[in-house]
């Protein structure tokens, strides 16, 4: 199962898995219309991996062009990144989100149905648990209502894939659900590349320190954790990438199953940026802001099943994702 189809391989999570498919021996076949990417990802790819792997550009929601890649090219595996992720845009232009994530996504399942593939592996999140009971959740703790259409869109996911598994038994699917990826390649080849004004906490630490953002406003202090901010499970976006190769490792027909890909730990917003100056050297100008709506005061991972039946444990730690991301900031102001 050497030729694996990456949907959104240009992407964030989706780069740094195509580096550790390549390092494992795997031919990865990017498919990506770079709308969410640049040509940055793609010339780092290419130092890191050389030949070792494939790009096409297209966007995934016309059928008849990804039919024609699976025709072509003997697919056996795909992992399935591309979707829109913005929580904040998806609540502006819901529709655009349902559309690209949904449309997209069962388009490369009747791909896989029709062309056989063995092996098929969705970008969840942790955002299908909604706002969980406890602080750390297992991969049976009941779902909730996520937040937001993004959210939606990952939840409705995982449940069209419920549903093709009900009466048919299609492929071996594995759902794994993020928590907060973080970091970049230690070589600063490749890292996150926000549109715009970012809304996620890392990049807009590092935009802050590298002087693209005047200040970071944390979002809420009064929250009923040891800080006051809220904690989320970060971890390093290479060690997410692992997980992927493991999940196509993975022995044995699974119709479908579940995984939580975090670290097990929780850390405040605070302690991040604690930590990213200790990292960086420097002192991170910070105002505390009102909360952000949406927000849940607390989540972190039980990785338990992940260890035991995915054979993955997170490796790095928060310091050296710190590290690696203000690392490919900087590199990153030599594309300016
Ligand atoms: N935060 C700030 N200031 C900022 C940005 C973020 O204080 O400028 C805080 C947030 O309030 C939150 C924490 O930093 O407490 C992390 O926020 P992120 O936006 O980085 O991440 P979220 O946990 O909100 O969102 C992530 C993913 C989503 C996913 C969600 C599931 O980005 O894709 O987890 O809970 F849906």
């Amino acid at each position: 199962m050497k030729k694996v189809l990456v949907t959104g391989g240009a992407g964030y999570i989706g780069s740094h898995t195509v580096v550790a498919l390549v390092e494992r021996g795997y031919h990865p076949i990017i498919v990506d219309d770079l709308r969410n990417s640049s040509l940055i990802i793609l010339e780092g790819l290419k130092k890191l991996c050389g030949d070792g792997f494939s790009f096409l550009s297209i966007d995934i929601c016309d059928k008849n062009i990804l039919f024609s890649v699976f025709e072509d090219h003997g697919i056996q595996a795909v992992i399935h990144f591309a979707a829109y992720k913005s929580v904040g845009e998806s609540c502006v232009v819901p529709l655009r989100y349902y559309q690209n994530n949904l449309i997209g996504l069962m388009n490369v399942l009747e791909a896989c149905q029709t062309f056989n593939v063995q092996k098929f592996v969705f970008s969840s999140s942790c955002t299908v648990y909604g706002e969980p009971n406890g602080r750390q959740v297992f991969e049976n703790t009941p779902k909730h209502l996520p937040e937001s259409p993004y959210g939606f869109t990952k939840w409705m996911g995982e449940q069209i894939l419920e549903d093709l598994h009900r009466n048919t038994q299609p492929f071996n699917t594995l759902c794994l659900r993020y928590f907060n990826p973080i970091g970049a390649h230690p070589s600063g080849l490749i890292g996150e590349l926000p549109v715009g004004i970012p809304n996620n906490l890392l990049p807009y630490i590092t935009q802050t320190a590298a002087g693209i953002r005047e200040y970071l406003t944390v979002f809420g202090n009064d929250y009923p954790t040891p800080d006051g901010t809220c904690i989320r499970d970060y971890i390093h976006v290479c060690d997410v990438a692992e997980a992927h190769v493991c999940a196509l490792q993975h022995e044995g027909y699974v119709p479908l199953d579940v995984f939580n890909i975090g670290t097990g730990k929780g850390t405040s917003v605070l302690e991040m940026v604690e930590t990213f100056n200790v990292v960086s050297g420097r002192e991170l100008p910070y105002k505390l802001g009102d909360r952000r709506p949406g927000d849940i005061t607390e989540i972190f991972a039980n990785v338990e099943k992940s260890e035991a039946e995915l054979g993955w444990k997170a490796q790095r730690t928060v310091e050296e994702a710190l590290r690696d991301a203000w690392n490919w900031e900087q590199q990153l102001k030599q594309h300016d």
